[in-house]
C-alpha cells in the first residue's frame, strides 16, 4: 500500500554539467520496480537539473531548505525558490547537517513545517550515532528525533517521508542488517502512530546508509522498509539503476 521510493542524495558532488550528464543517463532507465525515483543534487545545480528532468518521471529534490521566507541568512535557500525551480521533495535534518552545520531537532522541525507550508514534501532524516547504538538507545533516539521533527505537522503528515539513516552506516560501507533496519523503522512508525494514529501506515520510511546495488534487494524485502536514500551508489548510473530495480 506504500509506493516505494528510491532517492539519490548527491551531497556535495557533481557540477551542473555533470549533474545533467548523470540525469541523462538515469532517464534511460526502465523502472521495473514501480518505485518513485527522486534525485537531490546540490542547490546550485537544481536549475540545471530541473531543465534536464523536463518530461521525465524522475522527481527533483533539494538537500536543505531554510525556515524563514527571506532575509539576512547568508548561504541559505528559501522554500519559494525551490518551488519555483520545480523541486518537489527536500531532505531535512541529514546527519551531516546536524554534525557539521549545527542542525538540531528544533531547526529540523522548523524547516519541516516551512517545507510543508510551502508545498514541498520533506524527507526527514533521523538516525543514531555509533555510541548511541552501542549504548542500546537506538529506538529512544530515533523516536525522539521523529516526534520533535514532526511536531505540529497536522494533516500534512501524508506529505512527509522519513529516512532512517544510522550515522555509523553513512559512507562507511557498513550497513544495518535488513532485520535491524526493519526493527528500527517499525519503532519509528510506532512513534508516528502515537501522534498521528493510522496515518503512520501511509508514511513512507526509507533506509539510508551504504545502501547499494548489492544489498538493496535484501533491505527492500523487509516489510517496514519503503525505500532507500542513497549516497555514494546514486552517483554512478549503473549502480543506481540496480538499486532502483531492487526486485
Ligand atoms: P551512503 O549511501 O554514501 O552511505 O550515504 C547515505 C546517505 O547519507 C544518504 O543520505
Amino acid at each position: 500500500m506504500r509506493n516505494p521510493m528510491i532517492a539519490g542524495n548527491w551531497k556535495m558532488n557533481k557540477t551542473p554539467s555533470e549533474t545533467v550528464e548523470l540525469i541523462e543517463a538515469l532517464k534511460k532507465i526502465e523502472v521495473r520496480s514501480g518505485a518513485e525515483v527522486v534525485v537531490c543534487p546540490m542547490t546550485a545545480c537544481l536549475c540545471a537539473a530541473a531543465g534536464a528532468l523536463k518530461d521525465s518521471k524522475i522527481k527533483l529534490g533539494a538537500q536543505n531548505v531554510h525556515f524563514e521566507d527571506k532575509g539576512a541568512f547568508t548561504g541559505e535557500c528559501n522554500a519559494a525558490t525551490l518551488k519555483e525551480l520545480g523541486v518537489e521533495y527536500v531532505i531535512i535534518g541529514h546527519s551531516e547537517r546536524r554534525q557539521y552545520f549545527a542542525e538540531t531537532d528544533e531547526t529540523v522541525n522548523k524547516r519541516t513545517l516551512k517545507a510543508l507550508e510551502s508545498g514541498l514534501k520533506p524527507i526527514v532524516c533521523v538516525g543514531e550515532s555509533l555510541t548511541q547504538k552501542e549504548q542500546g538507545i537506538t529506538n529512544e533516539v530515533v523516536c525522539l528525533q521523529t516526534k520533535v521533527a514532526l511536531l505540529g505537522v497536522g494533516e500534512k503528515i501524508d506529505d512527509v517521508v522519513i529516512a532512517y539513516e544510522p550515522v555509523w552506516a553513512i559512507g562507511t560501507g557498513r550497513t544495518a542488517t535488513p532485520e535491524d533496519a526493519n526493527d528500527t523503522i517499525r519503532a519509528i512508525r510506532g512513534a508516528v502512530r502515537e501522534v498521528y494514529g493510522d496515518a503512520a501506515d501511509r508514511v513512507r520510511i526509507l533506509y539510508g546508509g551504504s545502501m547499494n546495488d548489492k544489498n538493496a534487494h535484501d533491505l527492500m524485502a523487509q516489510p517496514e522498509i519503503d525505500g532507500g536514500l542513497i549516497g555514494g551508489a546514486s552517483l554512478v548510473a549503473e549502480k543506481f539503476e540496480k538499486v532502483i530495480n531492487f526486485n
